[in-house]
């Protein structure tokens, strides 16, 4: 009797073990929302929306790293969309521009997922900045 409740105990962890890592492995339908810390999400933008030039440089970065995933006028349908894990949002929607110009920062400069981290590709952080205020001009 002893010997039969040790194995069901042991029959009901393996069972548990499995489907945590099914669960741990499968594609996450329901992305958690991405919210970017604290010391990001106050930053002040160091750059204006006004400075044409900065804008520029922004928009050409846009279309040079972010168009084939977020499509040109941000709404998440660039040909590269389609292969990935998770959709990439949508720039044009209140939600996504009311988060803070830090959080926005935050986001490009580290990635998450299928989203990559813009730290070395635009290692100028002024440059990220610009982008931000690109980023601005896609709303609705
Ligand atoms: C390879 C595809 C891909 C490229 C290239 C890419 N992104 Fe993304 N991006 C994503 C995906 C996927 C997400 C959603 C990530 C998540 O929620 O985990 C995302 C999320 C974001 C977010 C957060 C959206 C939100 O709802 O707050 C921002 C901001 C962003 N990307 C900006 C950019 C910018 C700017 C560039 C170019 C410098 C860029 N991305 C390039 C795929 C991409």
């Amino acid at each position: 009797m002893k010997r039969f409740d040790s194995k069901k105990i042991l029959t009901i962890i393996s069972l548990s073990v499995v489907v945590a890592l099914i669960y741990s492995f499968s594609p996450k339908s329901d992305q958690e929302k991405w919210v970017a810390p604290a010391k990001y999400d106050s930053m002040k933008n160091p750059t204006s929306a006004s400075d044409a030039s900065g804008m520029t440089v922004g928009k050409n970065l846009y279309m040079q790293h972010c168009k084939s995933c977020h499509g040109k006028d941000g709404l998440g349908d660039g040909p590269k969309s389609a292969e990935l894990n998770t959709p990439s949002g949508d720039f044009s929607t209140e939600e996504f521009q009311s988060q803070s110009d830090g959080s926005m920062f935050y986001k490009i400069k580290e990635g998450r997922d299928d989203m990559p981290s813009f730290a070395k590709k635009i290692p100028d952080y002024e440059d990220i900045w610009y982008v931000v205020n690109f980023l601005k001009t896609l709303k609705e």
